[in-house]
């Protein structure tokens, strides 16, 4: 029998509900065909809309209740130009996007997202482009963004029909400028040198922002050396990964290579912190995570990938690993948010919520604002196969035993404790669990599971669905093979 340890005397921190953050790029059907209708603005298409937004997609958004939405990229933000998505619509010129070969229409920027953002109940995050933007560009947008004075930029706001300022709090220094597939890529030393010159000539324009650091994947030289220079100038340093799927093991098991990377980071933040004497806390920003194939789903194409169950246990895993490390991390994106690698697809006038949508909603409606609690798979089996792709080349990053059981448990502000656990086992794994606290009431189980290639689908919307029953106080549970189970109870 499989053994679980819950110690709910130890908290570990509250889990940050902008861990359950989401990530608009405008790339592939994200925007076109996700936000709005692709017909957008000439709206002649069968969908729905509230305020010129997909209703279907602004529903589904307000269920899950996703804290920030980052926006416009991703790798998309190196070569765009605020300046062409903002104004009136027949003024709005179509640019090329070198990032993903498109063209891009610009008839959704800056004014279309805070708007829908509002609709949605959502708090917009900005990436800015250090790629072949400059820094007066960046500090036009800003002002555009956040100034309430009586100036250029402001004004040209207000021109545009917004009198308030959208005042965005989070500004990232770029995305991931390290990389050769970057429409301009630069060196660290470049990059770190210009990070501060930004970060400090943006505070000057709003000291109230939070900025973010672009990190690698925390395992980086690049990650070490720009946090050592830039650290006292930001919030948040930001890594990137995205974990295999191309066999269930990979799916299910390669997450754990983030759960590496995020203790790497915290130890190189705590370093730098350290060496420049920096008392305030600099937290992980993920702002990019999901499980992804690209070879099967290339960014060209748009990345519509239809995930399956052993998806689905992957993104359990990641979300599990961000609330272990409720104390480093407090911001998460999963990439994307629609159509692109994202937990819903839609289509004209209908939509699917994907296998991995379950966990990423049910985490985000029960695990957020509780206290992340500790917790230990003592003893359950492990997989013993042949490790490859990411497994085998990162397996120095992974534990040493792959155990089929992976959990997560937060205790909420009224004593209700909820366990999150992951089978990945292709067997029911019965399991007993061992916590320093009383069980007044068995209060639901929520269980998904499937076959490993289940996937849902226009024609079959709901072959992976969760099942709500009854729980009892008995001590012993059995995890259903290839499954994701939630467990709360009144302590
Ligand atoms: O999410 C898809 C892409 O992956 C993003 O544009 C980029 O930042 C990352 O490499
Ligand atoms: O597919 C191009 C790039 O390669 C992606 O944006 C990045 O994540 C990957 O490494």
């Amino acid at each position: 029998m499989a053994s679980l340890s819950i110690t709910t005397k130890h908290t570990i921190a509250p889990v940050d509900r902008k861990i359950f953050s989401g990530f608009v790029e405008h790339m592939g059907r994200c925007v076109y065909g996700g936000l709005v209708p692709a017909s957008h603005p000439e709206v002649s298409t069968s969908d729905e809309c509230v305020e010129g937004f997909r209703k279907d997609v602004v529903d589904t958004f307000r269920e899950l209740k996703p804290p920030l939405v980052r926006y416009p990229g991703g790798n998309y933000c190196a070569n765009f130009n605020w300046r062409d998505g903002v104004g009136p619509m027949n003024e709005r010129k179509p640019r090329l996007d070198l990032a993903w070969h498109n063209t891009e229409p610009n008839t959704f920027g800056t004014n279309e997202f805070v708007a829908w953002c509002r609709v949605t109940d959502v708090e917009p995050f900005f990436c800015l482009n250090m790629g072949t933007g400059d820094l007066r560009e960046a500090l036009a947008w800003i002002e555009y963004c956040n100034s309430d004075a009586d100036s250029y930029y402001a004004n040209l706001r207000r021109s545009h029909g917004v009198e308030k300022p959208h005042n965005i709090k989070y500004w990232c220094l770029g995305n991931e400028v390290y990389g050769d597939w970057q429409v301009a890529q630069i060196s660290k030393e470049v990059y770190a040198a210009q990070a501060i010159q930004w970060a400090k000539a943006i505070r000057f324009l709003d000291p109230s922002v939070k900025l973010v650091l672009c990190g690698q994947h925390g395992y980086n030289d690049w990650d070490e050396y720009v946090l050592q220079q830039c650290v006292e100038w930001v919030d948040f340093h930001s890594i990137h990964l995205y974990s295999d799927q191309k066999t269930h093991e990979q799916a299910v098991f390669a997450p754990r290579i983030a759960e590496t990377c995020i203790v790497w980071t915290q130890a190189m933040i705590d370093k730098a912190r350290h060496a420049k004497k920096v008392k305030k806390q600099v937290k992980i920003c993920f702002d990019e995570w999901n499980v992804w194939n690209p070879q099967d789903y290339p960014g060209d194409e748009g990345h519509e990938e239809v995930y399956n169950v052993s998806d689905m246990l992957g993104v359990a895993v990641w979300l599990h690993i961000f609330v272990r490390h409720a104390d480093i991390v407090e911001i998460a994106c999963i990439a994307q948010s629609v159509n692109v690698l994202a937990p819903i697809r839609t289509k004209e006038g209908d939509l699917v919520k994907q296998t991995t949508w379950w966990p990423y909603v049910l985490m985000s409606q029960y695990l957020r604002g509780g206290r992340s609690v500790s917790t230990h798979v003592n003893s359950c089996s492990s997989f013993t196969g042949e490790l490859t792709g990411q497994l085998a080349l990162f397996e120095n990053m992974l534990p040493s035993d792959l155990k089929h059981l992976d959990m997560a448990a937060v205790v909420s502000e009224d004593n209700v404790l909820t366990i999150s656990v992951v089978n990945a086992k292709l067997e029911d794994i019965e399991a007993d669990l061992s916590i320093d606290a009383e069980f007044k009431a068995g209060l639901e189980k929520i269980e998904v599971s499937g076959e490993p290639g289940d996937v849902n689908t226009f024609e079959d919307k709901e072959k992976v669905v969760p099942v709500r029953s009854e729980l009892s106080t008995d001590k012993k549970v059995t995890f259903k093979r290839c499954s994701y189970t939630m467990l709360r109870y009144q302590l």
